[in-house]
């Protein structure tokens, strides 16, 4: 049975191991054999016909969404926004001439993203929903459909479901962008990269040992701590931050690295640990300096980094894949640590307080 939790202590500690097969499982479903998509090609055209895509989501859908606008900016051209669904139902921005919705959501219920799809379908915007779960109410009201394929989620602490998000996004962005015959789309070979971070995941988890010692040691003791980075590491981070206060209620914060400086850094203390995300060329030094003005404030840091832009000093090591794609393995290190931090204060991992899996009210 695959809701079933069989020798793990907790489903979330599961539905992490599972993810590089997520990643095969999307593969097979959305790619053939020579590495294409394999996309409606109603839905293509329907988007290709837009002039602006939004995307609606919340919590940790949100954050896939993030990652979602620059791949489908850097593969379609085409400018893409992302929206609290909370917050886009009572106050809608000005909208383009032509919008496109894709409401990412994993229980395919959440009344909030509910919400904005009915006032999408009352303007009659196309939409599509991205979603784990087939005949959600998300799914039967959206003009399309893709699914996950992620099996069933069930601990509150979404984890497997943002990195589907993430890979579907970047199979669809491929899809459009080739089509359009832009050249990234054609360089971007979906295939080999979700390859390449299947197995890169698979080292990750098998890296336990170590992330349980990184959570002992920065973030048993503390109730605050920082992820920081810069661009897409900028939108792990909130992801990666959400996940620690989520279920070991460590008030974390995720944040623009250069931003510190404007006033947050005004919060680190001796000891207060500030975890940095590395994965873009372009924005590591600068992410490094950022971590050295904190060190030189007391703070205890740890990197998280890949391994061509890594030197011996730093903590947490990721295969390179493509920089776009990096968020599925920058991700990882962060669920563990969020796990063995919960796990180690013996809270109940998969049903954090306060929290549901569904949010059904608005
Ligand atoms: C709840 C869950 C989160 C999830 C959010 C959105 O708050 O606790 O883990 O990210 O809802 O859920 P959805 O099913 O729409 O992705």
């Amino acid at each position: 049975n695959e809701a079933d939790k069989g020798t793990y202590p907790f489903y979330m500690l599961k539905e992490v191991d599972e993810q590089p097969n997520v990643m095969r499982k999307l593969t097979q479903t959305y790619l053939n054999g020579e590495g294409k998509p394999e996309i409606d090609d109603q839905l293509i055209k329907a988007m290709q016909a837009a002039d602006r895509l939004y995307i609606v989501g919340a919590g940790t859908s949100y954050h896939a969404g993030l990652i979602g606008k620059r791949l489908f900016e850097k593969l379609t051209s085409m400018p893409t926004e992302v929206h609290v669904s909370s917050e886009f139902a009572y106050e809608q921005p000005l909208l383009s001439a032509k919008p496109f919705f894709i409401f990412l959501t994993q229980s395919g219920e959440t009344a909030d993203s509910r919400e904005v799809l009915s006032n999408v379908n009352e303007a009659g915007y196309p939409s599509l929903t991205i979603t784990n779960v087939e005949n959600s109410t998300l799914s039967r009201e959206a003009n399309f459909t893709l699914l996950l394929h992620a099996g069933p989620e069930i601990a509150v602490a979404s984890t497997k479901a943002y990195t589907a998000q993430i890979a579907l996004e970047a199979i669809l962005a491929k899809a459009l962008g080739e089509d359009l015959g832009l050249d990234a789309a054609k360089a971007f070979d979906v295939r080999t990269q979700l390859a390449l971070v299947a197995n890169g995941m698979q080292a990750i988890v098998d890296e336990k040992d170590k992330l349980e010692g990184l959570s002992n040691e920065f973030l048993m003791d503390t109730n605050r701590a920082f992820y920081i980075g810069r661009g897409i590491d900028q939108a792990v981070s909130l992801e990666a931050a959400l996940k620690l206060k989520e279920i070991s209620y460590v008030q974390a914060e995720g944040f623009a690295s250069g931003e510190l400086k404007h006033g947050t850094i005004a919060l680190i203390e001796k000891g207060t640990p500030v975890i940095g995300i590395i994965t873009q060329a372009k924005t590591a030094s600068l992410t490094r300096s950022n971590l050295q003005e904190t060190i030189a404030r007391g703070a205890k840091t740890m990197t998280i980094v890949r391994e061509s832009l890594a030197t011996d000093d730093d903590d947490l090591v990721l295969p390179d894949v493509d920089e776009l794609l990096m968020p599925l393995l920058s991700v990882v290190p962060a669920q563990l640590l969020a796990y063995y931090t919960s796990l180690n204060k013996g809270l109940d991992v998969d049903k954090p307080r306060n929290l549901a899996k569904s949010v059904t009210v608005e």
